[in-house]
């Protein structure tokens, strides 16, 4: 047990600096990931859900009660995290209707049943807390990891207000060479960033001359909000610890069987190499 509990600290107080390219700018995280098995991880996670994304997005292969997983009862889950219906074998659905949606917001938000496995857990976390003020929207949002989606910053009463701050690198043939030292100045400044950062790559064609550029943006910390950064940051991997968990409920137990099973090939290994042995042995 003490065992287990150590693991799971362990994992929240991980923090995976990465950064990824799948579709979009190259993307630097900064920030936490939660644990499969936590339980209050995921539990908290399923709070924040419905209460915040099921104003809008539907999770529509996920039933409340499959929620008695986490072990919640049926009367913890009716009275505290059904909203959009009273029915506990109800799938969960938005509560805004997709016309109303594509009208406020120009794109109807999409189911969320399966987003954490078609958009990873790490993007998630970073989409998440990616969202930044931008007065050039007519939303007033941003995001770093989605540029110029429709969802407005849903959650910045918990975060604060973050801005943004790009700089961009090109050659001048004076400081900066040529377009390599250009480049190794953005990789620079992207990597050192302590905060969440996107790396572009921008080529223009201006008067059959390619002008190159290479933009850094850097998240910064803006006004407060009712979370301290780290507990946004706890926050947010919790919610995407829970779609992580609606995407495929099984994962934890597969994660399981499959420890499972290598355990038992290996000692099925070690049993043939023994009757290796056995066998061979007079041979010589
Ligand atoms: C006010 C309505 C609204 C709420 C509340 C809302 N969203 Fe969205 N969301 C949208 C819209 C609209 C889109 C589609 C935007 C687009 O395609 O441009 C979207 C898109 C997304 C996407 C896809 C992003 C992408 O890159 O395609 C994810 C993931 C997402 N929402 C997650 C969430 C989560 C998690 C919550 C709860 C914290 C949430 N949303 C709450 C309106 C909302």
């Amino acid at each position: 047990m003490k065992a287990k509990f150590l693991l799971a600290s362990l994992a929240v107080a991980l923090i995976p600096s990465l950064s990824f390219a799948a579709g979009g700018p190259e993307v630097k995280i900064v920030g936490t990931t939660a644990d499969r098995t936590d339980v209050a991880s995921l539990q908290r996670g399923a709070r924040l859900f419905v209460n915040h994304c099921l104003n809008c997005h539907s999770a529509q292969y996920m039933r409340y009660n499959r929620l008695t997983d986490l072990k919640l009862t049926p009367d913890q889950i009716k009275q505290n995290l059904m909203f959009t219906t009273d029915k506990i074998g109800d799938t969960m659905k938005a509560a805004i209707s997709p016309k109303d949606a594509k009208e406020w917001f120009g794109a109807v938000p999409p189911d969320l049943s399966v987003m954490a496995r078609s958009y990873t857990t790490e993007r998630l976390g970073a989409y998440l807390r990616g969202f930044y003020k931008d007065d050039t929207r007519e939303i007033g949002w941003n995001n770093l990891v989605s540029p110029n989606i429709g969802m407005p910053h849903v959650l910045h009463e918990l975060s604060g207000t973050n801005t943004v701050k790009a700089t961009v690198f090109k050659a001048d043939g004076k400081e900066v060479k040529d377009d390599s030292a250009a480049k190794a100045l953005a990789q620079k400044a992207f990597i050192a960033s302590n905060t969440m950062a996107t790396f572009e790559h921008h080529v223009e064609k201006k008067d059959n001359k390619v002008e190159s550029s290479y933009i850094v943006k850097t998240m910064v910390p803006g006004t407060d909000g009712r979370m301290t950064p780290p507990q946004f940051d706890v926050a947010m991997a919790d919610l995407t610890n829970f779609m992580d968990y609606v995407a495929e409920p099984h994962k934890a137990k597969r994660i399981q069987l499959g420890i499972l099973v290598m355990f038992l090939l290996s000692i099925l290994l070690a049993a043939a190499i023994w009757l290796k042995k056995e066998f061979w042995k007079d041979v010589h």
